[in-house]
C-alpha cells in the first residue's frame, strides 16, 4: 500500500508517523511546502494554487491515497483536486466539530486552526451542519503554525491561550491544524483534566482503511 501525505510543513510528518503505526507495512511518502509554509495567513487561491504544485510528486508516485495532512489545504482545496484528478483517492482533515460537539458537557468548545481554515466555507458550513447550538471558540493561534514550524513555540504562549478558553467554560479543544499536533501532549497538560483534547489521527487511519478496503490496527 503506498500512502502520499501532504502538508505545508511539518504537521503532515506528525500524521504520517501516525499512519506508519497503524500500517507498518505501508510506503509512506512525505511531501510538504517548506518554501511557502506557513499557508494560514495566505489566501484561499494562494493555497490552492501552492497546494497544486507542491503536491506533484505525490500525484506522480502512482500513491493509492493522497491525504492532505493540513486543515487549510483541505478547506479550500480538496474539491477542486478532487475534480482535476478524478482517478487519484484523496483524504482530507478538517476540524473536529462533530465529535467535539458529542463530547462537551458545556456546549462550549474550542477550535484551534489557521486563519485560512477559519475564514473558508467549508470550515462555517461545518459549524452550521454541527455546531449551531454550541458556544465556538476560537482562539487567536495565527503565529503558531510558524513558530512550531520553527521550533519557536513557548509554554507560555501556549498556556495563556489554553488557560483562557478553559476559563471560558470550553470542556473541549479541536486542533485543527496538523502543526498543533506537535504540542499535543503540552496542551493535555496545561489543560489539567479542564478539557479533552481531540485531534484526527486515528480517525485519518480508520479513513484509509476504510477507502481501501483494509482493515485498520
Ligand atoms: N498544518 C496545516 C494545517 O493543518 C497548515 C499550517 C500552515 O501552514 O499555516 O492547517
Amino acid at each position: 500500500m503506498r500512502i502520499g501525505v501532504f502538508d505545508s510543513g511539518i504537521g503532515g510528518e506528525a500524521v504520517a508517523a501516525a499512519l506508519q503505526k497503524a500500517y507498518p507495512h505501508a510506503h509512506i511518502t512525505t511531501v510538504n511546502d517548506k518554501t511557502h509554509v506557513p499557508y494560514g495567513d495566505k489566501s484561499a487561491s494562494e493555497v490552492l494554487s501552492l497546494t497544486d504544485i507542491a503536491l506533484q510528486p505525490l500525484i506522480n508516485d502512482d500513491n493509492d491515497v493522497i491525504v492532505l495532512a493540513c486543515n487549510t489545504a483541505t478547506a479550500v482545496a480538496i474539491e477542486t483536486l478532487r475534480s482535476k484528478y478524478p482517478s487519484q483517492h484523496f483524504i482530507g482533515i478538517e476540524p473536529m466539530i462533530k465529535p467535539a460537539s458529542l463530547k462537551t458537557r458545556t456546549n462550549t468548545i474550542a477550535v484551534c486552526a489557521t486563519p485560512a481554515t477559519l475564514a473558508s466555507e467549508r470550515y462555517r458550513e461545518l459549524v452550521k451542519k454541527y455546531g449551531r447550538h454550541l458556544d465556538i471558540i476560537e482562539p487567536d493561534c495565527s503565529q503558531w503554525a510558524y513558530l512550531i514550524e520553527n521550533n519557536q513555540l513557548n509554554r507560555a504562549t501556549v498556556e495563556v491561550t489554553i488557560n483562557e478558553v478553559c476559563t471560558k467554560g470550553a470542556d473541549v479543544i479541536v486542533l485543527g491544524c496538523t502543526h498543533y499536533h506537535w504540542i499535543k501532549e503540552l496542551i493535555v497538560e496545561i489543560a489539567n483534566g479542564r478539557a479533552e483534547v481531540l485531534e484526527p489521527s486515528e480517525a485519518i487511519g480508520r479513513r484509509v482503511a476504510h477507502l481501501l478496503d483494509i482493515q485498520y490496527s
